[in-house]
């Protein structure tokens, strides 16, 4: 029997970390690559990029639709809040600006994307609810990206809504988070009540997969399956098992 060791160290990295202002990111980005060819200085992971070119191909987003923002340093999401603070004001930059360490951005999973216009917003830019944005936001989920700050939702993500923020959390987590209309802080409680020995199937075009949740300092067995462990940055580990089988 194949099993797998989940060490307490390994939560802090991975696809579905939760990252908000009660889970700082306690990692740093592995495989930083350009977000969108032409736009060099705009990063992600290099798993994330890949699956936004998919996108914007399968849409023919050809340049209707720029990167704004990726990857951002400490540093550099430092600069922006400290920059919100003295021109939007404190009321705003909470709103719209996450502290450093609590950013989205500072784990290469998030970018911000916009309308090929003149004079795009920096900290909000314009992604509307039509034409090929909207393109974008329904084939996002296929490729395993979230809308990341849904509106009506501000009290479980402590961020405005923001149509312009995309953030990778993986196929099929994605799938599920869209269909469920959940954020992420909703996704990562949900897992928690499946665990391997009751887990959540999950099926697409054929596929199957199962997941759950398992807590730090735990091993889980994965026969006859792939398997893809991701750490929740708060306790514990999101497991999928591709194609399981009980032995
Ligand atoms: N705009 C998002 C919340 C950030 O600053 O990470
Ligand atoms: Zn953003």
């Amino acid at each position: 029997m194949k099993t797998v060791v989940l060490e307490r160290n390994e939560i802090y990295t991975g696809s579905l970390i939760l990252v908000n202002a009660e889970y700082p990111l306690r990692s740093t980005p592995t495989d930083l690559a350009p977000a969108v060819t032409g736009f060099a200085d705009i990063s992600m992971e290099r798993c994330a990029v890949e699956q936004l070119q998919l996108i914007l191909d399968e849409i023919g987003a050809g340049n209707m639709i720029v990167p704004v923002s990726g990857y951002r340093s400490k540093a550099e999401q430092t600069a922006i809040y400290e920059n919100s603070l003295k021109q939007n004001g404190p009321d705003f930059t909470q709103k719209y600006v996450a502290l450093p360490d609590h950013s989205e951005h500072q784990t290469g999973l998030a970018i911000d994307l916009a309308l090929n216009t003149d004079n795009i917003d920096f900290i909000r830019p314009d992604f509307p609810y039509s034409g090929i944005c909207e393109e974008f936001r329904k084939a996002a989920p296929e490729f395993g990206f979230i809308e990341r700050y849904p509106a009506g939702k501000e009290n479980i993500t402590g961020i405005a809504h923001e149509p312009w923020h995309f953030r990778y959390v993986g196929f099929p987590h994605s799938m599920i988070i869209a269909e469920k209309e959940f954020t992420l802080e909703e996704y990562t409680e949900y897992i928690k009540s499946f665990r391997q020995e009751c887990p959540l199937s999950y099926s697409h075009k054929g596929i199957a997969a199962e997941i759950f949740y398992a807590p730090a300092e735990t091993e889980i067995s994965v026969n006859n399956a792939v398997c893809q462990v991701s750490g929740n940055n708060t306790d514990g580990f999101v497991v999928t098992l591709w194609g399981y089988k009980n032995a």
